[in-house]
């Protein structure tokens, strides 16, 4: 769970919004149309590029220490993936080309530097081609090359924001463990009972039905096909027996409480979400164009300031 870092909650939330927006291609507003290139293919590159990829964002290259692969059409994680875990590298995958540039200047729109510190330097920056650079890697940008991403409105989307997914997630196992509950454990049958109470599951449907959606997905099918079975036998023409079949499947399988994992994605889609607009807000408030590093750190600052001064206590 700590190794889901949320690069692809990060990405999205800061393309959805914000005045600065006005300053990208138009093409790069959208998360959804964009293109991306990604340093290194360890835990951060391939998570944030399976999450880009559901949210509909198309890794066209990935660099790795032995090699770079490259397909303009886009690379499936789930099979470069499961390329690695055979062969031990990216390199020679059947989904993609040889990309013999270097990977960080390549053309996209998205630039996902996830493989270690300094890699974007005062010499490479000005070659820098992306107009989004998303900080995976700890403290991947200089200094130097951070002012002149500024000075050619480059978005660095700063990794004390970007990557924070790991830590936010082990701080939820972290109340986990001091609870000693699982998230949604006291509340999943509530919600679910709930939920089939307000559409009078019983009214409508056996009770078998409904209690069939507690088991695999497999028993499921079994009992609520067997019930239609039986419904269709009394009372229903074949065409109304399929009907119902689809309805159950689509209708009630949303019904189901809560489980952990959903709670997780949730909390950690919403801290990022939320966090991404309280940025947003701090570099309009304070003129900050592109600069959200800035931005992020006021933001921080300005909590803490919050905190202490609630508590009562003074700096010194
Ligand atoms: N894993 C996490 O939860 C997490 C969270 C936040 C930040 N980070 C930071 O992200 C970075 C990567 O962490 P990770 O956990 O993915 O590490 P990792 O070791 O799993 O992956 C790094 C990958 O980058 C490749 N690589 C190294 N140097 C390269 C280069 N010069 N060019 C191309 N590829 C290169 C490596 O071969 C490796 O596959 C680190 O800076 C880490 O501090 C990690």
């Amino acid at each position: 769970m700590t190794l889901l870092t949320g690069v692809g909650w990060e990405c999205k939330g800061p393309l959805q919004e914000g005045p600065e927006l006005a300053l990208l291609p138009a093409e790069a507003q959208s998360g959804e149309t964009c293109s991306h290139f990604s340093q290194g293919f360890g835990n951060v590159g391939l998570h944030s590029i399976r999450y880009l990829h559901r949210f509909g964002a198309k890794c066209v290259g990935i660099g790795e220490i032995d090699g770079a692969i490259y397909n303009s059409e886009g690379i499936d994680p789930k099979q470069l993936e499961e390329y690695k875990l055979q062969h031990g590298t990216i390199v020679g995958f059947p989904g993609a080309k040889p990309y013999e540039g270097n990977i960080l200047e390549a053309d996209c729109h998205i630039l996902i530097p996830a493989a270690g510190e300094k890699q974007l330097t005062r010499v490479n920056a000005p070659k820098i081609k992306a107009k989004i650079i998303a900080e995976g890697a700890n403290g991947p940008t200089t200094p130097d090359a951070d002012k002149i991403f500024l000075e050619n409105n480059v978005m660095v989307i700063p990794d004390m924001y970007l990557n924070a997914g790991g830590v936010t997630v082990s701080y939820f196992e972290c109340l986990k463990n001091l609870n000693h509950v699982s998230s949604g454990r006291l509340t999943f049958k509530y919600e679910r009972d709930s939920n089939y109470h307000l559409l009078k599951i019983d009214d409508k449907f056996p009770s078998q039905v409904a209690r069939a959606k507690l088991g695999s997905k497999k028993e499921k099918y079994f009992c609520s096909y067997e019930k239609v079975q039986i419904l269709n036998d009394r009372i229903m023409q074949p065409s109304l027996c399929l009907l119902l079949l689809i309805t159950i499947h689509f209708l009630y399988l949303p019904l189901q409480g809560a489980s952990e994992k959903d709670i997780v994605h949730s909390g950690l889609a919403y801290t990022m979400e939320r966090s991404a607009r309280q940025i947003m807000r701090t570099a309009s408030k304070y003129n900050l164009g592109l600069d959200l590093r800035t931005a992020a750190y006021v933001n921080a600052i300005e909590k803490v300031f919050k905190v202490y001064n609630e508590a009562g206590l003074t700096f010194t």
